[in-house]
Protein backbone atom coordinates (compact mmCIF):
# COMPACT_ATOMS: atom_id res chain seq x y z
CA UNK A 1 0.00 0.00 0.00
CA UNK A 2 1.13 3.53 -0.54
CA UNK A 3 1.41 6.20 2.23
CA UNK A 4 -0.79 9.13 2.01
CA UNK A 5 1.56 12.29 1.53
CA UNK A 6 1.06 15.29 3.58
CA UNK A 7 -0.80 17.27 0.89
CA UNK A 8 -3.32 13.80 0.60
CA UNK A 9 -4.30 14.09 4.34
CA UNK A 10 -6.86 17.11 3.78
CA UNK A 11 -6.13 18.57 7.23
CA UNK A 12 -8.05 22.05 8.33
CA UNK A 13 -5.95 25.11 8.75
CA UNK A 14 -5.89 26.45 12.15
CA UNK A 15 -8.76 28.98 11.48
CA UNK A 16 -11.42 26.33 9.46
CA UNK A 17 -10.76 24.29 13.02
CA UNK A 18 -11.45 26.80 15.08
CA UNK A 19 -14.85 27.48 13.11
CA UNK A 20 -15.65 23.67 12.44
CA UNK A 21 -17.74 21.86 14.57
CA UNK A 22 -16.47 19.97 18.04
CA UNK A 23 -16.64 17.01 20.27
CA UNK A 24 -18.63 18.35 23.16
CA UNK A 25 -15.41 17.83 25.29
CA UNK A 26 -13.49 19.76 27.20
CA UNK A 27 -10.26 18.18 28.67
CA UNK A 28 -8.90 19.37 32.52
CA UNK A 29 -5.20 18.80 32.99
CA UNK A 30 -4.61 18.51 36.90
CA UNK A 31 -1.32 19.02 37.98
CA UNK A 32 0.40 17.03 34.76
CA UNK A 33 4.33 17.60 35.50
CA UNK A 34 5.83 17.28 31.89
CA UNK A 35 5.76 19.11 29.02
CA UNK A 36 6.16 16.70 26.85
CA UNK A 37 2.92 15.05 28.05
CA UNK A 38 0.99 18.27 28.07
CA UNK A 39 2.36 18.98 24.47
CA UNK A 40 1.03 15.32 23.39
CA UNK A 41 -2.42 16.51 24.79
CA UNK A 42 -2.79 19.37 23.13
CA UNK A 43 -2.17 17.01 20.09
CA UNK A 44 -4.50 14.12 20.62
CA UNK A 45 -7.07 16.71 21.49
CA UNK A 46 -6.66 18.23 17.91
CA UNK A 47 -7.54 15.44 16.67
CA UNK A 48 -10.15 14.93 18.14
CA UNK A 49 -11.43 18.67 17.81
CA UNK A 50 -11.94 18.68 21.34
CA UNK A 51 -13.79 21.88 22.32
CA UNK A 52 -11.23 23.47 24.98
CA UNK A 53 -8.34 22.52 27.79
CA UNK A 54 -8.26 23.32 31.03
CA UNK A 55 -4.78 24.01 32.00
CA UNK A 56 -4.48 23.81 36.06
CA UNK A 57 -1.96 23.69 39.09
CA UNK A 58 1.95 23.01 38.32
CA UNK A 59 0.63 21.88 34.74
CA UNK A 60 2.82 24.07 32.17
CA UNK A 61 1.31 26.94 30.04
CA UNK A 62 2.23 27.80 26.37
CA UNK A 63 4.73 29.05 24.75
CA UNK A 64 6.81 26.88 25.95
CA UNK A 65 10.13 25.20 24.02
CA UNK A 66 9.08 21.34 25.70
CA UNK A 67 5.20 21.78 25.07
CA UNK A 68 5.96 22.85 21.25
CA UNK A 69 8.14 19.60 20.99
CA UNK A 70 5.24 17.20 21.09
CA UNK A 71 2.53 19.39 20.37
CA UNK A 72 4.10 20.10 17.00
CA UNK A 73 1.22 23.46 16.98
CA UNK A 74 -1.86 22.21 18.14
CA UNK A 75 -1.73 25.10 20.97
CA UNK A 76 -2.66 27.31 18.35
CA UNK A 77 -5.69 25.49 17.23
CA UNK A 78 -7.23 24.14 20.66
CA UNK A 79 -8.02 26.75 22.82
CA UNK A 80 -6.55 26.76 26.48
CA UNK A 81 -7.21 28.48 29.51
CA UNK A 82 -5.21 28.13 33.32
CA UNK A 83 -6.66 28.13 36.48
CA UNK A 84 -4.30 28.00 39.44
CA UNK A 85 -6.13 25.79 41.28
CA UNK A 86 -8.12 22.72 39.43
CA UNK A 87 -11.25 23.50 41.77
CA UNK A 88 -12.19 26.85 40.08
CA UNK A 89 -11.55 25.25 36.58
CA UNK A 90 -14.22 22.72 37.45
CA UNK A 91 -16.57 25.36 38.98
CA UNK A 92 -16.28 27.30 35.50
CA UNK A 93 -17.01 23.81 34.03
CA UNK A 94 -19.98 22.77 35.98
CA UNK A 95 -21.60 26.52 35.66
CA UNK A 96 -21.36 25.79 31.85
CA UNK A 97 -22.98 23.01 31.86
CA UNK A 98 -20.54 20.30 31.70
CA UNK A 99 -20.77 16.73 33.39
CA UNK A 100 -17.63 16.74 35.55
CA UNK A 101 -15.61 13.11 35.15
CA UNK A 102 -12.37 11.84 36.77
CA UNK A 103 -10.35 9.61 34.66
CA UNK A 104 -8.95 8.04 37.40
CA UNK A 105 -8.77 4.01 39.16
CA UNK A 106 -11.12 5.04 41.86
CA UNK A 107 -13.08 2.51 44.47
CA UNK A 108 -17.23 2.64 42.24
CA UNK A 109 -15.37 3.71 39.57
CA UNK A 110 -17.61 2.80 35.89
CA UNK A 111 -15.17 1.03 33.36
CA UNK A 112 -14.91 2.81 30.33
CA UNK A 113 -16.63 0.20 28.39
CA UNK A 114 -19.78 0.21 30.46
CA UNK A 115 -20.50 4.19 30.41
CA UNK A 116 -22.47 5.67 27.77
CA UNK A 117 -22.25 9.78 26.98
CA UNK A 118 -25.49 11.25 26.07
CA UNK A 119 -25.96 12.78 22.99
CA UNK A 120 -26.49 16.99 23.71
CA UNK A 121 -24.94 16.42 26.86
CA UNK A 122 -20.91 18.24 27.42
CA UNK A 123 -18.62 16.59 29.40
CA UNK A 124 -15.62 17.77 31.05
CA UNK A 125 -12.67 15.15 31.52
CA UNK A 126 -10.10 15.77 34.03
CA UNK A 127 -6.62 13.76 34.05
CA UNK A 128 -4.31 13.74 36.72
CA UNK A 129 -0.57 13.72 37.65
CA UNK A 130 2.35 11.42 36.86
CA UNK A 131 2.43 10.31 40.12
CA UNK A 132 -0.40 11.50 42.20
CA UNK A 133 -3.12 11.37 39.79
CA UNK A 134 -6.65 13.53 40.22
CA UNK A 135 -6.52 15.56 43.58
CA UNK A 136 -8.25 14.53 46.70
CA UNK A 137 -10.53 17.88 46.30
CA UNK A 138 -11.14 17.26 42.62
CA UNK A 139 -12.84 13.79 43.80
CA UNK A 140 -14.81 14.83 45.79
CA UNK A 141 -16.88 16.96 42.81
CA UNK A 142 -17.19 15.09 40.12
CA UNK A 143 -20.26 13.79 38.77
CA UNK A 144 -18.80 10.09 37.80
CA UNK A 145 -15.41 8.45 37.46
CA UNK A 146 -14.33 6.64 34.77
CA UNK A 147 -11.45 4.15 34.94
CA UNK A 148 -9.63 2.25 31.31
CA UNK A 149 -9.76 -1.68 32.42
CA UNK A 150 -6.11 -2.79 32.36
CA UNK A 151 -5.24 -6.27 31.77
CA UNK A 152 -1.38 -6.31 32.61
CA UNK A 153 1.31 -5.96 35.16
CA UNK A 154 1.87 -2.28 35.44
CA UNK A 155 0.00 -0.21 37.81
CA UNK A 156 -1.68 2.62 35.19
CA UNK A 157 -1.39 3.96 31.55
CA UNK A 158 0.93 7.26 30.60
CA UNK A 159 -1.81 10.06 31.09
CA UNK A 160 -1.28 11.11 27.27
CA UNK A 161 -1.99 7.39 26.17
CA UNK A 162 -5.35 7.58 28.50
CA UNK A 163 -6.60 10.78 26.88
CA UNK A 164 -5.94 8.89 23.28
CA UNK A 165 -8.00 5.79 24.54
CA UNK A 166 -10.94 7.80 26.38
CA UNK A 167 -11.50 10.67 23.76
CA UNK A 168 -11.42 7.79 21.00
CA UNK A 169 -14.11 6.11 22.84
CA UNK A 170 -16.09 9.62 23.66
CA UNK A 171 -15.60 10.39 19.97
CA UNK A 172 -16.87 6.83 18.73
CA UNK A 173 -19.59 6.86 21.13
CA UNK A 174 -20.83 10.73 20.71
CA UNK A 175 -20.27 10.82 16.41
CA UNK A 176 -20.03 7.78 15.08
CA UNK A 177 -22.90 5.77 16.80
CA UNK A 178 -24.90 8.72 16.92
CA UNK A 179 -24.62 9.62 13.21
C1 LIG B 1 0.26 7.68 35.47
S1 LIG B 1 -1.38 7.94 35.93
C2 LIG B 1 -1.27 8.28 37.67
C3 LIG B 1 -1.07 7.05 38.47
C4 LIG B 1 -1.06 7.31 39.94
N1 LIG B 1 -0.34 6.26 40.57
C5 LIG B 1 -2.43 7.46 40.56
O1 LIG B 1 -2.50 7.28 41.76
O2 LIG B 1 -3.42 7.77 39.91
C6 LIG B 1 -1.73 9.55 35.35
C7 LIG B 1 -3.16 9.77 34.98
O3 LIG B 1 -3.49 8.94 33.86
C8 LIG B 1 -4.85 8.54 33.92
N2 LIG B 1 -4.90 7.07 33.97
C9 LIG B 1 -3.86 6.22 33.81
N3 LIG B 1 -4.27 4.95 33.83
C10 LIG B 1 -5.62 4.98 33.99
C11 LIG B 1 -6.64 3.98 34.06
N4 LIG B 1 -6.37 2.68 33.99
N5 LIG B 1 -7.91 4.39 34.21
C12 LIG B 1 -8.23 5.70 34.29
N6 LIG B 1 -7.31 6.69 34.23
C13 LIG B 1 -6.02 6.33 34.07
C14 LIG B 1 -5.43 9.20 35.16
O4 LIG B 1 -6.02 10.44 34.81
C15 LIG B 1 -4.19 9.42 36.03
O5 LIG B 1 -4.40 10.44 36.97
Amino acid sequence: MRKLKLDELNRVSVPEFKAQEKLPVAVVLDSVRSMHNVGSVFRTCDGFAVEQICLCGITGQPPHREIEKTALGATQSVGWTYYADPLEAVAYLRNEGYIIIAIEQAENSIMLNSFEPEDGKKYALIFGNEVNGVTDDVMKNIDYCIEIPQFGTKHSFNIVVSAGIVLWDFYCKLVVEGS
